[in-house]
């Protein structure tokens, strides 16, 4: 561990294929600054669980996804790269906080309302999910979070369940606060709607250049603008407003040109990042998780001892 360092905590859920909003809402500012911090970054393969029950799919998002960690530039030396199932506490501490959360404060969680509207099956972990990531978070003494504005809420939820236990067992958690970049809060998809898995209009991550050439054709374009801004929103982070001014001057009243300008930036940017991703092999992937996992479960087992001892169940 770097002393002295702030400590910087997120984690993305390895629940299928990461695309560009994951990317520019919250990878590309991680990867910008996490060398400031002491920085944890965790694959939340628990949280998966709640919508994912495939094992095949869901063994391989995993692999995928520390593979994404690495190509977009995070590296295992300088950041504590882990998976949630390797490391129990996590899940022991949400039991813990279970004991002093309510039900009624967990039925205000967007996400949840949110999946419930959409007809989803509710199980009890989708339920309890802000709890376990107020786990993940406040197991590590956790300064900051960075995330994307569909976070923000779950955050707040880690500072008042901290607050909660620290109120009924003592000062044992630190409050974090959440990291959220203007402009890239929340990325538009194809149908200029936040960009979600669950909503079906992403653009891959580490697509084929077919793949997210077919993504980009499919943005939904109003035929009454001159200038598409579903395409331009989407474009602006690929390239300066002052790159793109000239280009959409250009392609004025020509959707189909700005979409075209669109896909080439995309490959340029996204071409070297995924050359270096099929260079990491599965040994890497296994090496990786091997080393975080123990190191994490090291911090997270000091925490619990004192955790376990405040509660009363150490004897
Ligand atoms: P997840 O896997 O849904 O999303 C991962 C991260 O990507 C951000 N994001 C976006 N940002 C901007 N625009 C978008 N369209 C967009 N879509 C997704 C999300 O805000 C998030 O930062 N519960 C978390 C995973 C998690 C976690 C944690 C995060 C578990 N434990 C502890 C931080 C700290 C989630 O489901 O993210």
């Amino acid at each position: 561990m770097i002393r002295g360092k702030q400590k910087l905590f997120t984690g993305l859920q390895p629940s299928g294929a990461l695309h560009i909003g994951n990317y520019f809402g919250v990878l590309k500012p991680l990867v910008d600054m996490y060398e400031g911090f002491d920085s944890r970054v965790m694959v939340a393969d628990y949280h998966a669980l709640t919508t994912l029950k495939d094992a095949d799919k869901l063994h391989a998002n995993i692999m995928d996804i520390v593979r994404d960690y690495v190509a977009v530039g995070l590296d295992p030396k300088k950041a504590l790269i882990f998976k949630q199932s390797d490391v129990p506490q996590h899940t022991e501490l949400t039991w813990i906080y279970n004991c002093v959360v309510t039900t009624a404060f967990l039925e205000l969680a967007h996400a949840y309302k949110d999946k419930r509207a959409r007809g989803l099956e509710s199980n009890a972990g989708l339920f309890d999910y802000p709890v376990l990531m107020a786990a993940d978070i406040l197991l590590y003494d956790t300064d900051i979070v960075p995330v994307g504005q569909d976070q923000k809420q779950h955050v707040e939820y880690a500072r008042e369940i901290a607050t909660k236990f620290n109120t009924t067992w003592g000062e044992a958690f630190k409050e974090p606060k959440e990291k959220i970049l203007e402009g890239v809060a929340i990325v538009p998809g194809t149908d200029g709607k936040k960009m979600s898995k669950s909503y079906g209009n992403t653009i891959p991550l580490f697509g084929s250049k077919d793949e997210i050439a077919k993504a980009v054709m499919s943005i939904i374009t109003d035929s009454s603008g001159e200038s598409p801004s579903n395409v331009y929103n989407i474009h602006r982070l690929f390239k300066s407003e002052r790159e793109l001014a000239p280009v959409y001057k250009a392609n004025k009243g020509n959707y189909k040109a700005s979409k075209e300008a669109l896909i080439q930036d995309a490959e340029e940017f996204i071409a070297p990042m995924r050359k270096k991703r099929e260079s990491i092999t599965d040994a890497d992937v296994r090496e990786i998780l091997h080393d975080g996992g123990e190191k994490a479960r090291e911090i997270a087992e000091e925490k619990m001892t004192d955790v376990r001892r405040r509660v009363g169940v150490s004897i």
